[in-house]
């Protein structure tokens, strides 16, 4: 017991010595606020206080000292990491060690010859006609099944639910029915606990709380004693390797080659027995990750600034085309420009993924004049550059869907320069699912607004449209968002 105690002891000096030498100290007014969180006080998310402090800058860009952190809003500095120089600012080897545990060799995880072996071969899965109609067919099937009579019930029962958790389950039940063909049914009329959506929420959120460490050596000294967050962590991905392993035998058992799901796509493009588990299973999780909070984030806020915005969503069904009560093909939607403006407006004002992080390999100077050391960590900051009056004008605060049309209402969608609107990234490692994840927003966005007003009951007083955000590696609203649903036609 003694020899222990003196171990751990000597571990943790060592641990303290080393974050000393490591820590850049810092006593200005901006590395103050953030190791204080007296930022707090002024401005509900730190995302907020970045955006501030990024509209201050002259440049778009600030530099958290103790972080050895690079923050940017400035669309020139984001094209140069994102494609001009893009081999110099990979993820890199802190990112990957962050998220390593759970991801693995996953897309999301690797740079170099692993990435652009996996980019290839998910980009031809996800680009291909027979992927792409299985894809729809599972979206409206999850639509017209679950989605629409959970929300009929409430409107029945006069419920309050909680839409966040609704889309939640919506995302999971599809991405897992895309991804690897089974479906958990966590939109099941009595809305099951599922296991493996539990285990999954809570590891991606305690890799985050990783990332949000002023030093990795707290993180990786519990992971080595296996105590506290780092103990639950490790727990959460036992249960989440194990599910996966099962997925993945249920696969192979079942045969493949029939099979439309990218899981049997990616066995059956490589050859089944040439790939180990281990990557399937790293690919089954990546792309969990990618499609499950990502839609439920940006359909979660779309309905609450809908709530505050009854006339867009009359817009949207003034929209849709007339007579019919049917839900609306692929090509249909993809006709309505108001609606692509009104998802696109969403994301501005709320990107389901807030910034993003690389490293810089080499000592590099961005187009602003911003010097960056070797090893250092450049975040850009999609949340903060939708608040942006120098990318959006004076009115960047405002929810105007009609930005986005040519010439205001009843005109063509007009997409932003990517590099100013990265939401799904851009340039080299664009999302590859942003096709798919357009198309089942927009198909949910259609089904809900023309069957169903949607009020979000603002319980705390804090504001419909300024909500609070857990930590994590997507946005999502703490607390949920309580809703009140009413029908405005009878379409299921
Ligand atoms: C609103 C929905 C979505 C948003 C906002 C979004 C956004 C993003 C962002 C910001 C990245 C870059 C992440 C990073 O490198 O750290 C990314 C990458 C990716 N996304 Fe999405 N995504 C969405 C939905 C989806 C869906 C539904 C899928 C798949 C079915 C998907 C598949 C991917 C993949 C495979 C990558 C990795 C690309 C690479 O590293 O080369 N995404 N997405």
């Amino acid at each position: 017991m003694v020899f222990f105690a003196f171990a751990f002891l000597l571990t943790a000096l060592g641990a303290v010595l080393l974050l000393m030498r490591r820590w850049s100290w810092c006593s200005c007014h901006v590395c103050r606020a953030y190791l204080t969180g007296s930022w707090a006080k002024e401005f509900t998310n730190l995302g907020d206080w970045y955006a501030h402090l990024l509209r201050e800058s002259p440049t778009g860009t600030v530099h958290i000292h103790v972080l050895g952190c690079t923050v940017t809003a400035n669309p020139a500095n984001v094209e140069y990491m994102l494609k001009t120089n893009f081999d110099n600012f990979p993820k890199g080897k802190k990112f990957a060690e962050l998220l390593g545990d759970l991801l693995g060799g996953g897309i999301f995880n690797v740079d170099g010859d692993a990435w652009r072996h996996q980019r290839k071969m998910a980009s031809l899965e996800l680009g291909s006609v027979n992927v792409r109609s299985y894809a729809f067919k599972i979206i409206a099937e999850e639509i017209t099944t679950r989605l629409m009579p959970v929300l009929a019930d409430a409107a029945d029962k006069g419920t309050v639910i909680d839409l966040q958790d609704v889309f939640r389950r919506f995302a999971f039940d599809t991405i897992c029915k895309i991804s690897f063909g089974l479906d958990p049914g966590c939109l099941d009329p009595e809305m099951p606990v599922s296991k493996l959506a539990d285990a999954f929420d809570a590891a991606t959120r305690l890799c985050a709380m990783r990332g949000a460490a002023v030093s990795p050596m707290v993180w990786k000294m519990k992971r080595l004693l296996n105590i506290g967050s780092e103990r639950e962590l490790r727990k959460n991905i036992k249960i989440v390797d194990e599910l996966a392993a099962a997925m993945i035998q249920e696969r192979r058992a079942r045969g493949v080659s029939n099979s439309h799901d990218l899981l049997s796509r990616f066995m059956a493009s490589v050859g089944d027995d040439a790939v180990d588990d281990k990557y399937l299973r790293d690919i089954v999780v990546s792309f969990m990750l990618a499609g499950r909070d990502t839609v439920s984030s940006a359909l979660t806020t779309l309905f609450m600034l809908l709530s505050k915005n009854p006339e867009v969503a009359s817009a949207m069904r003034a929209e849709t085309p007339a007579g019919s009560e049917a839900p609306l093909t692929f090509e249909q939607l993809k006709g309505l420009h108001y609606t692509h403006a009104v998802l696109f407006e969403n994301m501005r004002l709320f990107p389901p993924v807030q910034f993003d992080s690389k490293f810089c390999a080499a000592a590099d100077v961005l187009p602003d004049g911003t010097y960056v050391s070797s090893g250092a960590r450049v975040m850009y900051h999609p949340y903060a550059m939708g608040r942006m009056p120098s990318i959006w004008g004076p009115d960047h605060h405002a929810f105007r869907p009609e930005r986005w049309l040519i010439t205001g209402p009843g005109s063509s969608f007009v997409p932003a320069n990517a590099y100013k609107y990265p939401v799904f990234q851009a340039g080299l490692r664009v999302c590859l699912g942003k096709e798919l994840a357009i198309a089942e927003m927009k198909a949910v966005a259609v089904a809900v607004v023309r069957a169903f007003d949607v009020e979000v009951v603002d319980r705390n007083g804090s504001g419909i449209c300024a909500p609070k955000f857990v930590s994590g590696l997507t946005a999502s609203i703490s607390g949920g968002l309580p809703a009140r649903i009413r029908r405005v036609r009878n379409l299921i």
